[in-house]
């Protein structure tokens, strides 16, 4: 049957073909440290979101910068003794070199510290304060007067005022998961000079968010906002909008308020404007119109990509300071969920708070961008990086099955016909079949859906690698008279894994560009594919890409361990007071099982447990939320104190104390007994 062209169509092709402005950011990572996977998956998230509506045609930019103001830039600079400046230069070079060799396609990297951005936070700073949306107060804070700095509430430590727990943050406690403010603590300190703090007053700008509400509430109800998203916004709302303090006093590294001589913006106020400064800049580059991007009706579209954590600031502060500045709003705001790695916080006492430059220097970037795609969906979800499930899918999947069709034909073609295609295809239905799931994929990458574009894509690999299997080139190969037919087969396979690889370029981009040396063509535009590729030669095939050797996965893992305790801090441990052997008998130690165990959704670091002691159940508030997953606790046997007295807590009542060691956060370890051990045993 003499193939046309155009018999291969897609509903697209009948959609009207109007080109998209779009503008995406992913959050500002801060100027303080490296980047690590946690920053990864959004930024991998963002990335692909912007190279497939490129390969849509759509006009798209991806614009970022470092955060680079703020208190702990600021200390992180003088325990370098350098100045902030030095170091966020330093910084930004080495997050742009690890962005880059992420294969992130990103139009401008900015920093917060950049004239771009001081022009437009003036520029949006005089505009509320003309609108009268700025007020100034006299408040009283913490003031460290070793130090002479005002101390952010992360920055005070103490008593908790609850449960009296030693050494506690200034904002919450994270043993029994209260909140209160730093002025409440029970023997506050300063965290920066170890002093007492004492009150001080000062005069602070402050933005009145409430000016903002029914702005706010309409901009709600039209934007694109996940439904998680929206309740949070509602709880605010239904809370009342407080005053939003957008001042801090010296020493601050940040920007100056115009008219006054000592007074900086709050970090916060000019990370998301860094969204637009960085954009400007790609303007000034460029023959872009920033005003037309950044006028209240543009039809232009912007997105942020952002970590559930920091919702509050994009979808209140930032809209509020646009729609004060009559700017536009932003088309969407996107949360995603937090990184684990095998089912854990990231840890660097275990080895898995890698950072991007430790997994660079020993695995392909388009492995992670593989498994993060194929792991995230359009929810905030937390995503887990199970490193067995990583090998396994990025083997079997790209490897076994997307390459596996180009590499089982490549050869055949080259060495049957000098590289050279057929004229048609054996079977235009199944490439049809292929084109087919073009809209629904693309639906699922437009909706962050990556997981289910994933699935789709797989199923179709599966497809083309059960033609191959059925056709068997390799026996009619054998065969002089069946010539033709390989060659036949092999174009069908050919042309099918340039649909697939096509579907997954925005996902592994360095792949593609591979796979597009071998097949002579750009695989990034989608609209190509209605034109099969035919009676054109291919050039020699290379590997596009190797299976994942978990050898490197372990040294990648030993090389992000940090030795928390180095030995000359053990020789210097810090012991508590001696006791005798009559003091410890009376500590009743016992092997508890862990029968049940979830998170207490209001507590930060708290886990409900529930114990079996052999003679009976104990309920125990243990603060190893941070560290361990609720499910992978059931069935673990641990040690309990079980005479400790019953304490009363905001959530109930704790029975005892189950043993852990560790600094603290992500790592702390449960204490296991050997095996043999039997719940209700004592502990001698
Ligand atoms: O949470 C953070 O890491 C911040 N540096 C994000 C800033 S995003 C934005 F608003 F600029
Ligand atoms: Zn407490």
């Amino acid at each position: 049957m003499p193939l046309i062209t155009m018999q291969y169509t897609t509903t697209a092709d009948n959609m009207s073909n109007k080109k998209r402005k779009i503008l995406v950011t992913s959050a500002l990572p801060y100027a303080n440290g490296a980047i690590h996977l946690g920053h990864m998956l959004e930024y991998i998230q963002t990335d692909i979101w912007a190279r497939f509506q490129r390969s849509q045609g759509h006009e798209c930019y991806f614009a970022w910068a470092d955060d680079a103001h703020g208190t702990p830039v600021m200390l992180r600079a003088e325990a370098e003794d350098i100045a902030p400046e030095e170091l966020i230069t330093r910084m930004n070079t080495e997050h742009q070199q690890d962005f880059r060799d992420f294969g992130l396609s990103f139009d401008n990297y900015a920093t917060t510290h950049g004239d771009a951005n001081r022009q437009c936070v003036e520029t949006i700073y005089n505009r509320l304060n003309e609108g009268g949306y700025v007020v100034r107060r006299t408040i009283s804070q913490f003031f460290d007067e070793d130090k002479g700095m005002f101390l952010p509430d992360r920055f005070i430590r103490g008593t908790c005022p609850k449960c009296k727990s030693e050494d506690q943050y200034g904002d919450s406690c994270e043993v029994c998961g209260s909140t209160y403010s730093p002025t409440d603590l029970i023997d506050p300190r300063s965290v920066v000079s170890g002093t007492a703090p004492v009150m001080r007053d000062s005069e602070h700008y402050f933005v009145r968010l409430s000016e903002f509400e029914d702005r706010l509430q309409s901009w709600m109800a039209s934007a694109a906002l996940q439904p998680e998203v929206v309740n949070k916004m509602q709880e605010w709302f239904d809370d009342g909008l407080r005053d939003w303090d957008i001042s801090r006093d010296e020493p601050y590294f940040g920007f100056k308020i115009p008219d006054t001589d000592d007074k900086y913006f709050y970090v916060w106020v000019d990370a998301p404007i860094g969204y637009m400064a960085s954009f400007k800049e790609l303007c000034d580059r460029t023959n872009l119109d920033f005003d037309e991007w950044w006028k209240p009706d543009t039809d232009t579209e912007l997105y942020h990509f952002v970590g559930k954590d920091i919702i509050y600031f994009h979808i209140l502060f930032w809209p509020a300071m646009l729609m004060g500045a009559n700017l536009r709003p932003p088309t969407a705001v996107y949360a995603h969920g937090f990184l684990t790695v095998d089912g854990a916080k990231m840890s660097k006492s275990r080895g898995t708070f890698i950072r991007a430059r430790t997994y660079l220097d020993h695995l392909n970037p388009d492995y992670l961008r593989y498994y993060f795609c194929a792991r995230l969906g359009p929810g905030m979800a937390d995503i887990d990086l199970s490193l067995d499930d990583f090998v396994t899918r990025v083997n079997s999947d790209m490897v076994g099955k997307v390459v596996n069709i180009a590499s089982r034909c490549a050869g055949f073609i080259q060495r049957g016909f000098n590289g050279q295609l057929a004229t048609e295809l054996p079977d235009p239905g199944l490439y049809q079949q292929f084109l087919d799931q073009r809209d629904l994929i693309a639906d699922d990458y437009e909706q962050r859906n990556y997981q289910s574009a994933i699935r789709r894509i797989m199923a179709l690999a599966d497809e083309g690698n059960r033609y191959i299997n059925e056709h068997k080139p390799w026996q009619l190969n054998k065969q002089e008279d069946q010539q033709q037919r390989v060659q036949a087969i092999c174009t069908e396979g050919i042309n099918l894994f340039r649909i697939l690889v096509t579907y997954l370029a925005p996902v592994v981009p360095f792949t593609a560009s591979k796979a597009a040396e071998f097949l002579d063509i750009d695989v990034e535009e989608w609209s190509g594919l209605n034109e099969p590729l035919l009676g054109v030669s291919v050039n020699p095939f290379q590997p596009l890409m190797t299976r994942v050797d978990p050898v490197k996965i372990a040294s990648m893992i030993d090389e992000s361990k940090e030795n928390l305790q180095s030995s000359d801090e053990t020789s210097e441990l810090d012991l508590a007071d001696e006791i005798s052997i009559e003091d410890f008998l009376r500590v009743d130690l016992r092997i508890a099982k862990i029968v049940g165990a979830e998170a207490v959704p209001e507590a930060d670091k708290l886990l409900r447990l529930t114990l079996d002691i052999g003679g009976g159940v104990r309920h125990v508030f243990a603060g190893i939320k941070s560290a361990y997953d609720p499910a992978d606790l059931i069935g673990r046997h641990t040690v309990m104190v079980a005479n400790l007295k019953p304490r009363k807590m905001r959530f109930g009542v704790s029975e005892g104390m189950v043993l852990a060691a560790g600094p603290g956060g992500s790592d702390l370890f449960i204490l296991s007994p050997d095996k043999g051990a039997i719940p209700g045993m004592r502990v001698t």
